[in-house]
């Protein structure tokens, strides 16, 4: 009934496979190794993709691949492309007056002095449109840094370092907020605490229970409203008594927030596919 393609089979991959047994759900496994897109001999049983790749770029020409033969891909073309690039969510979040981190894209170092003006001075956080797990991102502290940093970045050979999206950094409490929307649903709410600026728990960030007050679950009701349906993380940070929505991750990571919380997200995975499936 529904595929999972993996490249690893990681503890929320097991979590997956284990809410289908227990709802009784057919789930076959697929490893993207074991794949060859090839559309001259389309053959697929299944009536839909869980696309749980870790590579962002394998997964989206599978997903691109599938709905190709009109086969529903979760998170679908649309919600990848919202996800994958930081200043495209960024973009998406101003046009649709979701509070977020003010930033912005430029290209050449000459321009450096009107960035930091513009986002009201030092320290700003230099990140690459691409990544995920706090990777290389850059608290920039002044301008030999910013000078430093963008002289590193234009000598790397990916062309996507050159460029340079630049946020204000945000003086936020030793911790942020990671949300998980599926479909229509706000599923958890948890912070993310560290000693380091950077609070993925990929870096150690440790996963506390958060309760979802009235402000920060209407901006994400208003956010449910304007995304295309999926499976989401978000990432908010706590500021100045509000909140500002900093990104949208895809495919995200629960293992942690499962075990502390205690909501059964794989569940809640397994029965969005069925919903999906339910309306065609
Ligand atoms: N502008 C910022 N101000 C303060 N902290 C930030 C800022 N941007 C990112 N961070 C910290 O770094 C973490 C990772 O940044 P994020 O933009 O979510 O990239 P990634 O995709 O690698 O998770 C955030 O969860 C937060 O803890
Ligand atoms: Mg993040």
């Amino acid at each position: 009934m529904i595929t999972l393609i993996y490249q690893l089979l990681r503890e929320d991959e097991k979590f997956i496979i284990e809410s289908a047994k227990k709802l009784n759900i057919e789930l076959n496994l697929l490893s993207a190794d074991k794949l060859i897109l090839d559309p001259r001999n389309f053959q697929f049983k299944d009536k839909l993709i869980l696309n749980r790749c870790l590579s962002q770029f394998i997964g989206d020409q599978i997903t691109h691949f599938f709905e190709t033969f009109n086969i529903k891909v979760i998170n679908s073309l649309e919600v990848n492309h919202l996800c994958s690039n930081k200043f495209i969510t960024s973009l998406f979040l101003i046009k649709n007056n979701i509070p977020t981190v003010p930033f912005l894209v430029f290209f050449h170092e000459e321009m450096i002095d009107k960035v930091s003006q513009i986002l009201e001075n030092y320290p700003l956080v230099l990140k690459p449109i691409y990544g995920s797990w706090g990777r290389l991102l850059a608290k920039i502290n002044d301008r030999d840094a910013f000078e430093g940093i963008i002289e590193h970045k234009k000598n790397l050979s990916s062309p996507y370092h050159n460029i340079f999206y630049t946020t204000k950094f945000i003086e936020k409490p030793n911790r942020d907020i990671r949300i998980t929307i599926i479909g229509k649903k706000i599923v958890s709410c948890v912070y993310r605490e560290s000693f380091h600026w950077i609070s993925n728990t990929a870096r150690g960030g440790k996963i506390k229970i958060c309760n979802l007050d009235k402000e920060l679950e209407n901006i994400c009701q208003n956010l449910i409203e304007k995304i295309p349906e999926g499976i989401y993380g978000i990432d908010v940070f706590e500021y100045q008594n509000g909140y500002l929505v900093n990104e949208l991750n895809n495919t995200v990571e629960f293992k942690n927030i499962q075990k502390v919380t205690g909501v059964n997200i794989s569940d809640e995975i397994i029965n969005f596919c069925l919903e999906k499936i339910n309306n065609d």
